[in-house]
Formats: structure tokens, sequence, C-alpha cells
């Protein structure tokens, strides 16, 4: 595969209702690159699975991967409880995961040409998707506030979800991101770990920040 040389690339890894997602947003705008939420892509693949029935399989899938816009994984649809359910299942998938592979490889390092770089977040981003990334993190809270974040952005989106239903969705995808056989979730040794249980958005920018600019103002 072609890589674009010279490019900032950020790689992130976390369990879900972390806070990656709203770190590699502000990474994105500060430093200009192009942001994939790869969660995204399986959600969406788990919704076409409950919405398409016999009609999928993996022919059917690789053309929807192959064409797919970056937009419609802003699908206000695939932020559901059920579908981040049914997305853990299906991400267990190798075959799935073989087609995801090479749409993020194309994200991670052909970025259009209007950005200089770009930052990924998922569970094997920095293990498998991007191993040379020039920054890897690992970004983590524990589950009690994960479920509180979690559940307060629900709340806000106004669907009807208990606390306690969040929590044990969360330590259920935990449990099966973590203890899958292929692309399981965890921390590499090279990656920088972040804990957000007592940081605020701003703080927790503010030490990755220090990071990458450390590194490339030097
Ligand atoms: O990050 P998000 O909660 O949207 O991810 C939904 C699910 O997709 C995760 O629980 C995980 O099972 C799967 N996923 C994955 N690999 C990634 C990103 C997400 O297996 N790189």
């Amino acid at each position: 595969m072609r890589k674009r040389k010279n490019i900032i690339t950020v790689a992130i890894d976390s369990p879900a209702a972390a806070g990656a997602g709203t770190q590699a947003m502000y990474i994105a705008k500060e430093y200009k690159l192009l942001y994939l939420d790869t969660g995204k892509i399986y959600r969406l693949i788990a919704k076409l699975k409950l919405s398409h029935g016999k009609k999928f399989n993996y022919s059917f899938l690789k053309k929807k991967i192959n064409n797919i816009k970056i937009e419609q994984l802003n699908d206000k649809q695939l932020i559901s409880d059920e579908i981040a359910k049914y997305a853990s299942i299906v991400a267990k998938d190798i075959n799935i995961r073989k087609l995801v592979k090479s749409f993020q490889l194309n994200c991670a390092y052909n970025p259009p040409r209007k950005y200089s770089g770009s930052v990924l977040d998922g569970r094997d981003i920095t293990s498998v998707i991007m191993k040379d990334a020039m920054f890897k993190f690992y970004i983590t809270a524990n589950l009690k506030v994960r479920a509180k974040r979690r559940h307060a952005e629900f709340k806000k989106l106004k669907k009807k979800i208990s606390y306690k239903e969040v929590l044990k969705s969360l330590r259920k995808r935990d449990y099966l991101d973590k203890n899958r056989i292929h692309s399981p979730l965890k921390k590499t040794q090279d990656s920088i770990l972040i804990n957000t249980s007592k940081l605020s958005k701003k703080a927790c920018f503010n030490i990755i920040k220090n990071i990458i600019d450390n590194k490339i103002n030097t």
C-alpha cells in the first residue's frame, strides 16, 4: 500500500465511553488531521446486519464497505445501546475485521491532501491497524465513571435507558472486547496510558497536546 510521507499519525485504543472519541476530535482539530472513529464502522455493520437479514453476507458487506463515505458514520441511529451491543458481536468475526482493515489503513496512511495526517480510535488501532503510528495512546477510565458519562449522553439524546442497564452493557462489552480471539483490546507496551476518571476533557487534552508538541517541535 502506498503511504503518504511526513504525516502525523495518531493511534488511540480505549474501552467504551472512556473519552477517546472526544480527545480524538480535539487532536484532529488542533493538528488538522482526518479523524476516523473506527467503532462506527462496526456499528454500521451491526445496523446493516440487523436491517438486511438474509441479504447480509460477506460479498454484500464488501461492496458496502468499499463504498463507505465517512459522513455515513455520522448517522445518529448508530448511537444506541442495542447497536453497540451488536457491534461487539460482529466485531469478533475475523472475516468482517479483514474487510474493514483496508478501509482503515487507507484513512490512516492516505488521508486526503487537505489533512496533515490522521487520528484513528478503536480497540485494535495501536496493536494491529497502526502499529507504527507516531503517537499511541491507551485511554481508559473506571467502569462506573464511564457508565455515568454514557448514561448522561443517552439522556441528552432523549434515549430511555437506566444507569444500571448502561453499566451492565459496558461491563459485558469490556469483557467481549478484551477476551475475544481476534484483535482483542489491550494496551500495547509502547502506548501511553491516560486514565481520565478524574480528568476533565481539557486537562486530558493538555496532557496529549504536550506529548505531541514535544515531539513534532523538536
Ligand atoms: O467504540 P464503539 O463503542 O463505537 O465500538 C463499538 C464496538 O465495535 C466495540 O465494542 C468493539 O467490539 C468494536 N470495535 C472493534 N474494533 C475497533 C473499534 C470498535 O472491535 N477498532
